[in-house]
């Protein structure tokens, strides 16, 4: 009850932020950017959208990687005709395919650039069961085994990166409240919808895709930390914000849910607050393996707390994202 009053009014929680925040707030502290190299995921739309535009007016260098490439050049175009100074490069890459996320994995290392901070961002909303290129149920494919897949081949440089300038590297994994609606067996729940064993639920197979970000963070984190690796991984909830995400479900349904729902809503500028927070914020340097929302450290579901169900997701999607 506290934390829903504590929400609508938008007050600052430990961060001195709050669900009110917007990202060019929580980004103040951090106005030069100049040194950091970062990629961004489903940076065409929404949150991505707000969270390239703000870590580029604070001086970031972007690397946009997108499927829709026209998409990525108009998003790329609006930033620069704020910040013409704003250095942005689009690569094509889509994430629900192994072999594309691969090659822009290459393509990017042959630019021989650094890498600072690697945003997980991209997501989508399947309401009709699909199966992917590589046979995988494509929201699962598209919201965790793509970036799992793009952050292990990125990790080197990363860790590189961090070695060479001494700045921290940071990976932020974009996850939902929704990650905890679902408690099961990741891999088996999976494994029933690509096989078609089970009528499909949309909402369902979304949480499964967001329970495996936050349990990815979790394990990723604690690589790192044996790794001794300057780079830390944290996961976000962005907050309920009408975006391109429902696009298939457009219509007066949506619109009538939207409205009664809309003192609940962020405002997209707002939703990114809590992913430029945790990408940048000097308070959050070498706080790792966490979960944030409203821009403050909150608490992941119990399943999302799984050290041996997070350990187990990533062995078996080493297995599925292994290169044949
Ligand atoms: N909106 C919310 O209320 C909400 C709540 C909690 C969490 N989230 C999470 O926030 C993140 C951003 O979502 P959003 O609300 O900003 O949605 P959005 O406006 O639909 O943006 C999603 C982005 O992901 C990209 N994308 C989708 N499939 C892709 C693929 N196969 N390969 C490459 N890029 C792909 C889209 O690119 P295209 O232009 O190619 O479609 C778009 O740029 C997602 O991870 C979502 O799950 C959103």
């Amino acid at each position: 009850m506290l934390e829903t009053v504590r929400y609508l009014i938008g007050s600052a929680g430990p961060s001195g932020y709050g669900s009110k925040s917007t990202a060019e707030e929580v980004t103040e502290a951090c106005a030069d950017l100049r040194s950091i190299t970062a990629i961004i995921t489903g940076a065409t739309s929404g949150i991505g959208a707000e969270t390239a535009r703000v870590l580029a007016k604070r001086g970031a260098r972007l690397i946009l990687p997108a499927r829709n490439l026209k998409a990525a050049e108009e998003t790329k175009a609006r930033i620069t005709s704020e910040f013409p100074t704003a250095e942005i490069i689009v690569l094509p890459l889509d994430l629900s395919s192994f072999s594309s996320v691969r090659s822009f994995a290459s393509r990017f290392l042959s630019l021989r650039l650094p890498l600072n901070l690697l945003i997980n961002n991209a997501g989508k909303f399947s309401y009709e069961r699909a199966i992917s290129e590589d046979g995988i149920e494509m929201t699962f494919a598209t919201n965790y085994l793509g970036h799992f897949l793009l952050t292990k081949l990125l990790l080197n440089k990363m860790v590189e990166t961090a070695r060479e300038t001494c700045i921290q590297g940071r990976i932020v994994n974009v996850s939902s409240s929704i990650h905890g609606w679902f408690s099961g067996d990741c891999i088996h729940y999976l494994h029933l919808i690509t096989n078609n064993k089970i009528a499909f639920d949309a909402t369902r197979a979304y949480a499964v895709s967001k329970l495996a970000n936050v349990l990815h963070t979790r394990e990723l984190a604690e690589r790192l930390k044996d790794m001794e690796a300057n780079v830390v991984a944290n996961c976000v909830h962005p907050g309920i914000v009408r975006t391109r995400l429902t696009r298939d479900r457009e219509g007066f349904l949506t619109d009538m849910v939207f409205f009664l729902a809309s003192k609940l809503l962020k405002t997209i500028p707002q939703a990114a607050a809590t992913t430029c927070y945790v990408a940048v914020h000097p308070k959050v340097e070498g706080v790792t393996g966490k979960y944030f929302a409203d821009c403050n450290e909150a608490a992941a579901s119990k399943a999302g707390c799984n050290t041996a169900e997070a350990a187990r997701l990533w062995r078996a999607s080493e297995e599925m994202t292994v290169d044949q």
